[in-house]
């Protein structure tokens, strides 16, 4: 195991990620973790994240200076080296020229970590304070123009620090680094792999829930699915499936979901059409956070009440995955948008345990988890879909006609980019019906109406974004096509705006 300890950077999850993808199992603690727990866990390697203070200000997150003395190497990253620096004696302070963004770095390969990375290299900076003074025993090990110590070390005691980010894409060579500090400074072994999880899953699954019943709110997307399934492998039809089809899925989706678990799995599935009921609830209302909200409590209620019919039951499933643990258990993030897991946990459901199956699991872990498992690809690879729908992306107050109109340009949209050949490439892609009206003109009609806009964008983690770089012909194809089958539309735009400064989905 390798230790990430979290200052409350935004990066945090795609270090684990790339520690991960480099077969090396990692977990995140927060950074006030004893020493005592973190010897006991015995990890080959501590990494420190970056975070938003600076190392001199009261009250800035640190550790116990003890830890460098522990015999395990330590990889500090940004805030993470800053702090390294400063507790062994080194100074820290606001530089001069602030760095942002890809900055050409100049490594020294004498240095393990920077074992067959170019010698000059493209990294991610994002920082305010540098390092003015290296603390006694270390050597500088890279350099940029406006930043003499962007990487230091002191090899004798396995000590490493990096200004820049070398977890994010934008550093180009920056997971060689990372594969370099696991494999060349930590000697780890590498043998995290998903076969075994899976088996081994099933295997302690049969043995916790015995012949007890289990419970689990199937939403039909990638992590509830894959959960669902695991534990139908390990205890067949002592799993319940409730599928509340909330009206605000996509066209025909509500149909598959239930082919896929009625024909290919051995559960009880059980599907509530609750489509009047969330129709009702959100008549008239147009600010997001209140959809979210309304939509949540609803699920929760009709969850509630289907639970009810079936009982006390011992286990309630949960699709938690890693990056949600990580995210309420220590985040110190701003809360942009609530309710990113419709559902939430039902307070009046009659069960005596949750069970988490993939708790420690990435989302890309996820789907080869899926894989393994059988189920479809088309649904382990699917995009991913918020839980509260259609709502979010029909801007203002929803109407039954509104929805009608959203699900047919998007199945559109989803059909020519497939035709395309694009759709494993771009991370997201959906139609979004605007509350803008507009004049056109069709045959020699007048028309009034809406506006549907396009959105698509390659991401790796959706905590950024890039706009995808759709070609011309295929968005002209989709845009002609929609304005002729959809009635009620008569103007397409497509999205170019990156995450930030924008969201991913519109509301
Ligand atoms: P944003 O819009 O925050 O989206 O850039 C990032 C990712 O989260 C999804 N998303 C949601 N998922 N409930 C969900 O389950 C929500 O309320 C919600 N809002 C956004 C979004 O589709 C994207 O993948």
């Amino acid at each position: 195991i390798v230790i990430i300890l979290d200052f409350g950077g935004q990066y945090n999850q795609l270090i684990a990620r790339r520690v991960r993808e480099c077969n090396v199992y990692c977990e995140v603690l927060p950074h006030n973790t004893s020493l005592e727990r973190i010897k006991e866990l015995q990890p080959k390697g501590i990494i420190f994240t970056g975070g938003p203070a600076s190392v001199y200000a009261e009250d800035s997150p640190t550790i116990d200076k003890g830890i460098f003395e522990l015999g395990i190497p330590v990889l500090g990253i940004c805030y993470g080296a800053q702090l390294m620096n400063y507790l062994l004696g080194g100074k820290v302070s606001k530089a001069p020229v602030r760095e942002y963004g890809k900055t050409e770095v100049t490594v020294n390969h004498e240095s393990k970590l920077f074992k067959d990375v170019s010698k000059n290299t493209i990294c991610w900076m994002s920082h305010t304070d540098y390092i003015e003074q290296f603390a006694e025993g270390f050597t500088i090990s890279a350099q940029s123009e406006s930043c003499p110590v962007a990487a230091f070390e002191k090899s004798s005691q396995n000590l490493y620090g990096v200004q820049f980010h070398p977890e994010v894409v934008h550093s180009q060579e920056g997971t060689k680094m990372i594969n370099n500090f696991l494999y060349e400074v930590c000697k780890c072994s590498g043998d995290w792999k998903m076969d075994s999880f899976t088996e081994q899953s099933i295997k302690d699954l049969k043995a916790k829930i015995g012949d007890k019943k289990v419970l689990c709110a199937l939403s039909g997307g990638v992590d509830s699915s894959v959960a669902a399934v695991m534990i139908s492998k390990a205890v067949g039809k002592q799993l319940t499936c409730i599928f509340v089809d909330h009206g605000l899925l996509r066209k025909n989706e509500g149909d598959e979901v239930e082919k896929v678990f009625t024909e290919q799995f051995d559960v009880n599935f059980v599907r509530v059409n609750a489509q009047e009921r969330f129709y009702n609830k959100l008549a008239g209302v147009t600010d997001p956070e209140t959809k979210r909200k309304i939509i949540g409590e609803e699920f929760i209620r009709v969850f509630e009440e289907e639970a009810k019919k079936i009982g006390t039951v011992d286990f309630l499933v949960q699709g938690t995955i890693y990056p949600d643990v990580i995210e309420s258990g220590l985040g110190k993030s701003a809360v942009i948008k609530s309710h990113h897991n419709v559902g939430g946990l039902p307070d009046y459901v009659d069960f005596k345990e949750i069970i988490e199956p993939l708790r420690d699991l990435f989302k890309d872990e996820v789907r080869k988890a899926g894989l393994e498992l059988g189920i479809p690809e088309r649904l382990v690879f699917r995009q991913p879909f918020p839980g509260p729908g259609l709502a979010i992306r029909i801007i203002g107050d929803i109407t039954e006609e509104k929805i009608k109109i959203l699900q047919e340009a998007d199945a559109i949209y989803r059909e020519e980019i497939a035709n395309a050949g694009l759709d494993r490439s771009i991370g997201q892609y959906f139609a979004v019906l605007t509350n803008i009206r507009s004049v056109g003109v069709m045959g020699d009609e007048r028309t009034y109406d809406y506006t549907v806009a396009l959105r698509a964008v390659t991401t790796t983690d959706f905590m950024t974004a890039e706009f995808a770089e759709i070609p011309w012909d295929v968005l002209g194809h989709i845009s002609s096509r929609i304005v002729n089958e959809v009635k009620h539309v008569n103007r397409i735009v497509y999205d170019i705006t990156g995450k930030p400064p924008a969201t991913i989905e519109f509301e």
